[in-house]
């Protein structure tokens, strides 16, 4: 039997598959273990799955000298140091696939909600036929007046190009929905040209990995090459994405709406200026 510490409670029965298997420790807490807390507990583990709110690096490594294996509970491994398990001889293992179709559905939902602007239009029902302000007229953020033709008006999809940066397993199965919708798919790699295959979207949705050269890959100078009114996706990593040029692009209307299902950092401090622009919906991971 190996020692595994596993840094969360998970659901369905895989704690008791695993502990069946192995004598396994968990985290009570119903935040993630701080970084001190991982160290010290984790310490005599040969095996850890920990979640993508556990950073795993030199210290912490140095701390567990007996660890042989890590299983990441995602997709993602940008909270790994992945050279350094190589070097030290760790295996990592994550979770390709099993929310393949969620997140493309997570990614569509996001989508039409920014391209209808239900944000707002929620919002508008919320401050209700009496509430102060507002803009009359309704084609802006305000109170639900009355039946407004002007009022909330978004964007249909049907003919849009959508730009998939990423083209792996998520991707994919998000330009399968795109094409349901009737719109025109695009996709960008590693070596493709960003800045052009942006200037030609009309809606951009991430799945790249956080990497050190994928780092807020959309900065000021790709928001800038996006099309005006074009529409973000988000659902990958936030540190794909530069949230103050974000933020600017949002203010300015050079963006017409963004849907995050991820930020950086996660969570979003609720004064975050981020939070102030408009037609942006964040989901909180
Ligand atoms: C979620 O973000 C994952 O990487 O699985």
């Amino acid at each position: 039997m190996a020692s595994v510490f596993v840094s969360r409670r998970l659901v369905g029965d895989a704690l008791d598959q695993l502990a069946a298997a192995h004598d396994v420790t968990v985290w009570e807490g119903d935040a993630p273990p701080p970084p001190e807390d991982l160290r010290a507990r984790a310490a005599g583990a040969e095996g850890l799955l920990c979640l993508l709110t556990d950073r795993v690096d030199a210290a912490l490594l140095d701390a567990c000298p007996r660890l042989r294996v890590i299983a990441n509970y995602a997709v993602g491994t940008d909270n790994i140091d992945l050279e350094l398990c190589a070097a030290r001889g760790i295996a990592v293992g994550r979770t390709p696939d099993v929310l393949t179709d969620a997140t493309a559905d997570l990614a569509w939902a996001l989508l039409l909600a920014v391209a209808r602007r239900l944000p707002e239009a929620a919002a508008a029902v919320r401050a209700g036929d009496t509430a102060p302000g507002g803009s009359g007229a309704g084609v802006s953020p305000g109170a639900w007046r009355t039946w407004e033709p002007r009022g909330w008006l978004g964007v249909g999809l049907a003919g849009r190009r959508l730009l998939v940066v990423g083209p792996g397993r998520i991707g994919g199965a998000v330009a399968r929905r795109a094409e349901g919708f009737g719109m025109r798919v695009a996709l960008a790699g590693r070596d493709d040209d960003l800045h052009a295959a942006l200037a030609a979207a009309d809606v951009v949705s991430l799945h790249a990995p956080l990497t050190g050269s994928t780092r807020h890959l959309l900065d000021a100078p790709a928001f800038a090459a996006m099309k005006p009114g074009a529409l973000l996706v988000n659902t990958a990593r936030g540190g794909l994405v530069d949230q103050v040029a974000l933020a600017d692009a949002l203010r300015s209307g050079h963006l017409a709406g963004a849907g995050l299902d991820v930020t950086d950092p996660e969570p979003l401090p609720p004064d975050d200026p981020l939070l102030q622009a408009p037609n942006l919906l964040v989901l909180p991971h």
